[in-house]
């Protein structure tokens, strides 16, 4: 299914909000995939179908994942929202016939990342945090950095609003997000 036809299926099932999100972070998606020499066009739909699963209840999410022996862990019965990312990969093949594994890769991590992230899961990542409808204190930050910085000081820097946004509320971390921020540290990115 090409961008116009996944936009149109899209938006006749999430909700309006989610939907105008999604608008935003294929945007946005595109306009860094641009500088940074990344395919635009997966990157466009990558973003685009980022939270295509986010239209099933979070009450569903378990069993929505498990009748697709998508693996779910403590982590997932913890927070099932987190899977509406593995599902959402699972159903770009399953209900907008793409096949495209590195667009599947992109929006199975675009929640909490993981190790070994490439240039278009970084970007999909990011972008879901700046999209122009995202308004929390360190945005403009983030903004600014993804105007001028490398990618993985970007990425750094996102990782570490996140971690510090979830230990505020209390929250579990992602090993994930952990291991996502370690490997950025380790390759020797300075802050
Ligand atoms: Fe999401
Ligand atoms: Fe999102």
């Amino acid at each position: 299914m090409e961008y116009e036809a996944c936009r149109a299926l899209l938006e006749s099932r999430l909700k309006t909000e989610r939907y105008v999100h999604s608008l935003g972070v294929a945007e946005t998606a595109g306009k860094l995939a641009r500088r940074f020499g990344v395919d635009e066009a997966k990157a466009r739909l990558a973003g685009l179908l980022h939270d295509n699963a986010r239209e099933f209840p979070v009450a569903s999410m378990i069993e929505e994942a498990r009748r697709r022996a998508i693996p779910v862990t403590p982590l997932d019965i913890a927070m099932p929202l987190l899977l509406h990312a593995p599902l959402g990969a699972y159903r770009l093949k399953e209900l907008y016939g793409i096949e495209d594994a590195a667009i599947a890769q992109a929006v199975a991590r675009h929640t909490v990342g993981g190790a070994g992230m490439t240039p278009l899961d970084k970007i999909i990542y990011f972008a879901d945090m700046i999209e122009p409808g995202r308004d929390y204190p360190g945005v403009s930050k983030l903004r600014k950095l993804a105007e001028e910085a490398p990618l993985d000081k970007i990425l750094l820097a996102a990782f570490s609003e996140s971690i510090t946004f979830v230990l505020q509320k209390g929250q579990l971390i992602h090993p994930d997000t952990v291991t996502a921020r370690n490997e950025i540290l380790l390759a020797g990115t300075q802050v």
